[in-house]
């Protein structure tokens, strides 16, 4: 088979990481014999440097041309006080926009091997295997209005907060279809798993929530097979630490599920070991394509120091050969390989190892070795 991959590294330790993800990829390629295309693109903070912008054309055209793209991590702190539409994480939310990802597919699954690494109690941890899956290209992230105003009759803004000040607004949008297709992607989903579905909204609160309440129980009677149930964002983000063997997939929107992950990340030991896959783009030939990418962010207190954690973008390179190209005895090899390494305990500094921290190189080649 033909990988033709468009590899996104970024900034900080997007670099470190998804150069291990790409060693693992020449090695699954060379023992299953398949072909490998790559290229190489700017995103985030080192696209600002070289081009002006976030989200070069280029790398827009190289994503178009893809497979299936890896991206490390965007963000800089040099940017820190920058507008949104001219940080690092614009590239991002665009390039998610544009290839019209918009289910976002993040296991969160405990480890043996790491039941230590979490500070929650083992009885609690041993066993988690959940999906969260976050709504990617609406909400809260691209609602219009948005912006900064001076004064608020520009804003949109009415009423009593219309008084003659400075005025921020957001805007939490979605349509039917858009919650529509993410939970139906959610659904089949737990068809392949426990086949038990979790929607998460604010319907005691947001109209937003009470359409995604709607939409959901309007779908799910087409899979009689899945139980359903709903909770409140506030109850989930208890409920994850306090029982979370009792989730399989848990459906949310956007910025919801940005913040549940990072607490999900908890349970598997450290946020350097969730992948995560971007998919529901369809291309003019009809193939899917899938924008894959770990969890973390770009970490700049540790980046370049062969420190970070490549198991995150390890793990996006597994659910790649999985989902945009159908290899899944490839996947399942690399998945087996991280285990095999996790259970050595020659993991890196995250997930406090008893002895020495293996570097981010290590991690990597030993992944490699194993598979
Ligand atoms: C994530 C990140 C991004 C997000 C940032 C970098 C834009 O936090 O993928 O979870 O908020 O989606
Ligand atoms: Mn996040």
């Amino acid at each position: 088979m033909n990988l033709n991959i468009l590899v996104l590294p970024g900034d900080g330790i997007g670099l470190e990481v998804t150069r291990e993800a790409v060693r693992v990829l020449r090695v699954v390629a060379e023992k299953w014999n398949h072909q490998l295309t790559l290229r190489e693109g700017l995103l985030g903070g080192i696209a600002i440097h070289k081009t002006g912008g976030p989200f070069p054309a280029e790398t827009e055209r190289l994503s178009r041309e893809a497979d299936a793209v890896l991206m490390g991590a965007v963000g800089l702190p040099e940017f820190d006080n920058f507008a949104p539409e001219k940080r690092p994480e614009r590239g991002l939310l665009g390039i998610r926009k544009t290839m019209g990802v918009y289910a976002n597919l993040r296991p969160v699954r405990s480890y043996k091997a790491l039941l230590d690494s979490s500070p929650l109690k083992n009885h609690l941890v041993d066993g988690v295997d959940m999906v969260i899956v976050r709504e990617l290209t609406g909400g809260l992230y691209y609602g219009s209005p948005r912006g900064i105003y001076e004064d608020a009759a520009s804003s949109g803004v009415e009423g009593e907060d219309a008084t003659p000040e400075i005025h921020a607004v957001n805007t939490m949008a979605y349509s039917w279809s858009e919650i529509e297709r993410v939970t139906r992607m959610a659904f089949e989903l737990a068809r392949k798993r426990r086949r038990k579905v979790t929607s998460v909204d604010k319907s005691n609160v947001l109209e937003v929530s009470q359409l995604w309440r709607r939409v959901v129980t309007t779908v799910a009677p087409d899979y009689p097979d899945v139980a359903l149930d709903h909770l409140l964002v506030d109850n989930c983000a208890m409920q994850l630490v306090l029982n979370p063997k009792r989730f399989d997939v848990v459906v949310m929107e956007n910025m919801f599920g940005d913040i549940l992950s990072d607490e999900g990340a908890v349970l598997a030991g450290s946020i350097g070991m969730l992948p995560s896959a971007s998919i529901g783009a369809k291309k003019a030939s009809g193939a899917w394509t899938g924008l894959y990418e770990p969890v973390h962010g770009s970490a700049p207190d540790i980046a370049g120091q062969n420190k970070a954690n490549p198991f995150g973008a390890i793990g996006s390179v597994a659910a790649m050969l999985e989902y945009s190209f159908g290899l899944t005895e490839e996947a399942a090899s690399v998945n087996r390989a991280m285990e095999t390494v996790l259970n050595t305990g020659r993991v890196t500094a995250d997930l406090r190892p008893s002895g020495t921290p293996a570097t981010t190189e290590e991690a990597g080649e030993a992944v490699c070795q194993a598979i």
